[in-house]
């Protein structure tokens, strides 16, 4: 993202929030600050005392405060734009511009107390360098967050955090921005990509075992954005409405148990407002939640360009402010230090937001285990994105089981590829995550209002932008797999000249995309361009056709019913074509599971139409051009699939959903009620393959609907049977009392099912669950 955001249409509501009305901010007892003018202490003979690793965060981050001075304590709550841009000279002291690590943010350490600086890199998807900000440097892409999560695999997501820590580590890299958990309340959101489902219990799990990940190699990761910034449209100035129970049983939810999971040290503030108030200066959010109700003790931090305000951003729980160029002002700068000599904010505060950052520095090992720049292990590297690739790509339909192609009687003799990019690459999705990859790296750029698919150009208008393809292609990669077959490829641009060759090939696999990126939502759920087109009559001439969907999230597939089959492959990374392939031919048995539910049209939505939409593909398409707007969540807690079941709709394809190359019978559920709710069950294998299920189970609370309390994916031998027992986290089963701040279970019978998606039900039961309160 460039520094320089225009913010024309800034609303101020400082008024609307008194100081009397703030939570006190905790107060650490410290020495009286070393103020502008005097002399910094001097340091005690001998190692710095702080540097005593048997002493708790807090002592050492205390020590470190009875030395510091003012100016370093200013220094540490404001950072910089990580990348040297011309127009940085104009802003930027020449020594911090020799030092920008060339990303997205830098924050100056205090060598004098041995405390290093923080150097910010985006890292959802790899170690980012979109705009090529460190010419040549590449990473492992992994694939998208929403495949991770389609592995409900929480092992993957650790190893996939793992993999960016020591990339990030071995880049000179000590935060990394990470841990996009937003749910999927707008399936056409330009993030969608980004993040985790529209489960909070799937998408809090896969969050905190990612951040465990990347923090186990002792640098920092966020969680972000908080809270309910769920669409890119209007993403600035829009106003998310949702009632606080409402936001606790689902988007706060998925927070909490990341941030339990998880601890990330960092958590990063959204940039839109939540009932009226900007997250980066909201006392709900950060102080009451946050701090307060989940008792947070890490700091802080801004998305860039999300502050508004010095006092009551400080005061409302704000402790750093990221990239104070790309905000309207300077807020944490001169303007913090004054309102700290003018008492509006309080000392304590300072010496609060302050302590938080060298405590999650000191936890987090970044002062025991300093980064140092060496080479990446590409190789491993690139086997965790195959991996999470191989369990995340979902098979949506299989046709007298076309797939495997290893295994069809009539031997694939005849392999014809069509799609515009499959002889390059797999496509990734576009923003402060991009990743530039290993390898040969072909980007195709897009103009303002083209289309992503080659043909007529009548939708969508999307902004201008590059796509970056992951080596290696799909073409080389099925090619290598099966060197008896004539593999052909053709980008489909002449859909009468993609007939004719589907009609002499054995098989016809089609690629098709949806190129989607932070900073615009798809304006339906189309597939861009003629592909549906394309589609509908490659299979019309060719009933053995396989479609691999490369899409940022749910699409529709009006041409379902003619084609054989169809894999969900997400954006699949750097081994993405390799994963393809695999189980295309069968050396991998497919067990993804849709994170999100795909509906049968717009209608199916709680917002057919996106709010705001009238202004999200202007030729203009930055954020703060747009008018403040708001969008009141009517659904309230039930996204995604739950909205489905409360209003009965059946959707394309379920939540849960996921099909594979062998079958298996889930059953003997026995529920047994209580303070909770405790399940065992059997998970069989009934085909002749191996493969790895993935049992749900889902309860629903009195006058509720069903909730995802639990799942099992175990990997089973043709013919094996394994008993598995899960216990609910008792908030799965509750309702959140605001008035009382509890969340509250109703005495009642409580129904459970068990299945392989939201909509299956291979066994149920009943359990008798008593009246409790739990604190948040
Ligand atoms: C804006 C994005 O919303 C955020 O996710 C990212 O970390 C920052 N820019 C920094 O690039």
């Amino acid at each position: 993202m460039n520094g320089k955001v225009a913010y024309a249409a800034v609303f101020c509501l400082l008024a609307a929030f008194p100081m009397a009305a703030l939570a006190q901010p905790q107060v650490v007892p410290l020495p009286r600050p070393v103020l502008p003018g005097e002399p910094p202490p001097t340091l005690p003979s001998g190692p710095l005392p702080w540097t005593d690793k048997s002493l708790p965060a807090d002592a050492r981050a205390d020590l470190v405060q009875a030395y510091i001075t003012r100016d370093e304590e200013l220094t540490l709550v404001r950072g910089y734009f990580g990348v040297n841009y011309p127009w940085t000279a104009k802003i930027y002291p020449e020594a911090i511009r020799n030092v920008l690590p060339g990303s997205a943010g830098y924050v100056p350490g205090i060598p004098r107390l041995g405390i290093p600086a923080l150097s910010e890199s985006d890292a959802s998807l790899g170690v980012a360098n979109g705009r090529h900000m460190r010419p040549g440097d590449q990473a492992v892409a992994l694939p998208s967050s929403l495949l991770t999560a389609a592995t409900w695999n929480g092992g993957l997501a650790y190893a996939g955090g793992a993999m960016i820590g020591a990339e990030a580590r071995n880049k000179g890299f000590n935060v990394m921005l990470a841990g996009g958990i937003n749910l999927a309340r707008e399936p056409r959101g330009g993030r969608t990509f980004e993040y985790l489902g529209e489960d909070p219990l799937l998408a809090g799990i896969m969050a905190g075992e990612a951040i465990r990940g990347t923090q186990d190699l002792d640098i920092i990761s966020t969680i972000k954005h908080f809270a309910v910034n769920d669409q890119e449209t209007g993403r600035m100035t829009i106003s998310a409405n949702l009632s606080d129970a409402a936001m606790r049983e689902s988007d706060l939810l998925a927070f909490e148990i990341a941030v339990e999971r998880g601890d990330p040290g960092a958590v990063m503030c959204s940039y839109n407002r939540i009932n009226n108030v900007y997250g980066c200066e909201n006392d709900y959010l950060l102080n009451k939640v946050l701090k307060g109700d989940w008792g947070y003790k890490g700091f802080v931090l801004s998305d860039w360009g999300a502050v508004h305000s010095t006092v009551e951003a400080a005061n409302n729980g704000l402790d750093q402010e990221s990239s104070f160029s790309s905000d309207r002002q300077d807020f944490f700068g001169e303007a913090l230090a004054q309102a700290v000599a003018a008492g509006t904010i309080p000392e304590a505060r300072l010496r609060d937001m302050v302590h938080r950052i060298l405590r999650t520095m000191f936890v987090k090992g970044l002062i025991d285990h300093p980064i140092f720049k060496q080479p990446i292990d590409v190789k491993t590297d690139l086997n965790v994105a195959q991996r999470d690739a191989e369990e995340g790509i979902v098979l949506l339909k299989n046709a007298q089981d076309l797939l495997p192609l290893s295994l069809v009687k009539r031997p694939s003799r005849r392999i014809t590829i069509i799609g515009g990019y499959a002889d390059l690459g797999v496509i990734s999705g576009s923003g402060s995550s991009q990743v530039i990859p290993i390898g040969n790296t072909p980007s195709l750029e897009i103009l303002a209002g083209g289309a992503v698919w080659m043909g007529p150009d009548q939708t969508p208008q999307i902004p201008a932008g590059t796509i970056i393809l992951n080596p290696p292609s799909p073409y080389a990669a099925i090619r290598g797999l099966a060197p008896w077959a004539r593999v052909v490829h053709y980008d489909g641009s002449n859909i009468a000249k993609a007939v004719a060759l589907a009609r002499i090939s054995d098989v016809v696999i089609v690629f098709a995309q949806q190129w989607t990126s932070e900073g615009w939502d798809s304006p339906d759920l189309s597939l861009p361009g003629n592909q549906d087109e394309l589609i509908d009559a490659v299979a019309g001439a060719n009933r053995r056709t396989v479609v691999v969907l490369q899409t940022g999230g749910p699409v529709l597939m009006p041409w379902l019913d003619k084609v054989g089959a169809v894999l969900e492959a997400w954006y699949p990374g750097n081994r993405g074509a390799n994963a393809i392939a695999r189980i295309l031919f069968g050396a991998v048995n497919p067990s993804g599971r849709l994170p999100i539910t795909f509906p049968q049209s717009e209608s199916q939505l709680p917002r057919p139409v996106i709010p705001g939409h009238e202004q999200a593909y202007s030729r203009i398409p930055l954020e703060g051009t747009r008018s403040p707007f708001d969008i009141d969540y009517v659904e309230g807690a039930n996204v995604g699939y739950k909205w489905f079941k409360a209003k009965k709709l059946t959707p394309l394809f379920p939540f849960g959903f996921g099909l594979s190359y062998t079958s298996f019978d889930f059953g003997g559920l026995r529920a047994a009620g209580g303070t909770t709710l405790s399940v065992s069950f059997e998970m069989r294998n009934t085909g002749k393959r191996p493969g790895k299920a993935t049992a749900q189970v889902y309860a629903t609370t009195p006058g509720g609907v069903a909730r995802l309390i639990g799942w099992s994916k175990l990997d089973l031998k043709p013919g094996e049977t394994r008993r598995v027992a899960l216990t609910a986290d008792p908030r799965l089963l509750a309702t959140f009392d605001s008035g009382a701040n509890q969340w509250r279970m109703a005495e009642g019978d409580y129904a459970v099912t068990l299945g392989e998606s939201s909509a299956e039900v291979s066994a149920s039961a009943t359990a008798h669950i008593t009246a409790s309160t739990i604190k948040p």
